[in-house]
């Protein structure tokens, strides 16, 4: 949950971004972002393009440095800010395992074009995690199946639609078995017409209470399958609340001017 006020007592938060500030050049990009988001809370990021909603997600997991701020996800610190104003991040091993711990799906799939589906999946648990092939195998095709794509297992990518590339990310993400999924803007490359089985596998995996993080313009997702929704506008977050409030009744004028505009 956003909001420090209605956290459940003793449930460690599985992320923890504090004040953090990041600037390209002469430009705030974020101007000192906070959010906790609980386990197994779904929280939607909205916002209008150009708010710092991907460069939050990268921070979160280093594919971005911040100036200044803290990371903490589940319990263990990625990076800090000491009273003086120095930022730290930890060690390489120790920053690479907490990075580890979060699985991401991009705009543009980003897929290998040369390896197999199957392939796809299993290269990362094989190289970065050391798994066998016997065990990372079945694993894989019963996160195919699950994302409805078995039959493509021996495909390449480029005989995949978008919304199939897409399923295959989220099951290469997946076979990481990460604790928290991070998502930017996951349909906003798709036909129109692929962006529900997409999203249909986003909603059985938030129905399986993984923790996720959904950068989105598709409002009904946000609404139906999201516990809270969080506006941000010109690298700040102006409103976090819970999905139903956030809809129903938007109390800042730049969310109810961006929620008139989107729904
Ligand atoms: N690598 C970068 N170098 C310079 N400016 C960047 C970089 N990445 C993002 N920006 C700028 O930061 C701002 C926020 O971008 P971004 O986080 O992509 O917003 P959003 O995802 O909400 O559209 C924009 O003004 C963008 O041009
Ligand atoms: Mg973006």
């Amino acid at each position: 949950m956003p909001s420090t006020t209605n956290k459940l007592s003793g449930v460690l938060p599985m992320i923890v971004a504090r004040d953090i500030r990041k600037r390209f050049g002469v430009v705030d990009v974020l101007k000192g972002v906070s959010l906790e988001v609980d386990r197994g809370d779904v929280v939607a990021v909205i916002g209008p393009s150009g708010s710092g909603k991907s460069t939050f997600l990268r921070c979160l997991n280093h594919l971005e440095s911040i100036d200044s701020g803290a990371v903490v996800i589940a319990g263990e610190t990625l990076v800090s800010t000491d009273a003086a104003g120095v930022c730290r991040y930890a060690q390489d091993t120790e920053l690479r395992r907490i990075c580890r711990k979060m699985g991401m799906v991009f705009q543009q799939f980003n897929l290998f074009p040369h390896l197999t589906v199957l392939q796809n999946i299993i290269e990362a648990p094989i190289t970065v995690k050391g798994l066998a092939r016997a065990t990372i195998i079945p694993k894989a095709e019963e996160l195919l199946r699950k994302v409805g794509l078995l039959d493509k297992r021996d495909s390449y990518p480029s005989r995949l639609s978008g919304g199939q590339k897409q399923r295959v990310a989220i099951a290469r993400a997946l076979a990481m078995e990460p604790d928290i999924m991070l998502f930017d803007e996951p349909t906003s490359a798709l036909d129109p017409e692929l962006t529900g089985e997409v999203l249909r596998s986003m909603r059985q995996l938030a129905e399986e209470h993984m923790t996720m993080l959904v950068v989105t313009h598709e409002m009904a997702f946000a609404r139906e399958v999201s516990t809270n929704v969080v506006f941000m506008d010109e690298g700040e977050i102006v409103e976090a609340r819970p999905a139903g409030e956030m809809f129903a009744s938007p109390e800042h004028p730049r969310t109810q001017a961006f929620l008139e505009h989107m729904l």
